[in-house]
């Protein structure tokens, strides 16, 4: 079923659960990803998947800058896009210490302030399976790339164990509220496939535990 934007979801809430979980999300929620997200043990997979990437870089999902020292010395400036306002201020000392010009636009993936075919690489690592329409966010990478830009992405996502991706179905209601609208049950590589991408590399591992969240996607892919 299709969900409403985050947006309308806060608007429309009501009530001491509502304010709660407003405050939850604004005040307790970005230290709680921050904290998983810079993990050591995504250390080795985020410099596999950036290796490649280079020139004028456009970050979906770009949360505290967790990508910034893993980026390699081809990339010439990196342009963020993160909703949230939390994630864009916290974002500000990292971009500060990073050896070329960072820019975080407070915007959505799926409408981005940004002009077509101006970006020689994309970015998205662990932001696929929060995004609103992953279709429209992908279309909108493919807008701002330029002929031959590649897509890089680090995603967690189904399992191919039908035990695991079970719970994962099971648990997606829980995880949705709690961990600011992530998904564990969605397919990276179906979702490029869907949104007309070429994947040109593909790693995949149940990689850590628990294992409901523990399943990467890494690669590299290509808007045809
Ligand atoms: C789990 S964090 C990952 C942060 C970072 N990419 C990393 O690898 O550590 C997911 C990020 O996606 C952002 N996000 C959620 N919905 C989004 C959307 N529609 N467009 C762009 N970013 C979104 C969240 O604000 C959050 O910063």
């Amino acid at each position: 079923m299709a969900r409403a934007p985050a947006m309308i979801r806060k608007a429309g809430r009501s009530g001491a659960s509502g304010a709660l979980l407003t405050a939850y999300e604004e005040l307790v929620l970005p230290s709680l990803i921050r904290l998983a997200c810079s993990q050591p043990s995504f250390a080795p997979w985020r410099m596999r998947a950036l290796a490649g990437v280079r020139g004028r870089v456009v970050e979906i999902g770009f949360g505290s800058g967790e990508n910034l020292s893993h980026y390699p010395a081809a990339v010439e400036s990196v342009a963020g896009v993160d909703p949230s306002a939390r994630a864009v201020r916290s974002s500000v000392a990292a971009s500060l210490r990073a050896p070329f010009p960072v820019t975080v636009h407070q915007a959505v993936a799926e409408s981005m302030p940004l002009d077509s075919g101006s970006f020689d690489s994309a970015v998205a690592t662990f932001c696929l399976c929060s995004v609103d329409d992953p279709g429209v966010a992908l279309a909108e990478i493919a807008r701002v790339l330029r002929p031959g830009g590649l897509l890089y992405f680090l995603e967690h996502g189904l399992s191919p164990e039908p035990r695991v991706a079970a719970w994962q179905r099971r648990l997606d209601p829980i995880e949705r509220v709690v961990a600011g609208g992530c998904n564990l049950s969605r397919d990276p590589r179906a979702m490029l496939v869907r949104a007309g991408f070429e994947i040109l590399e593909l790693e995949e591992a149940a990689a850590l535990h628990p294992k409901p969240w523990g399943y990467l996607y890494r690669g590299v892919a290509r808007p045809s």
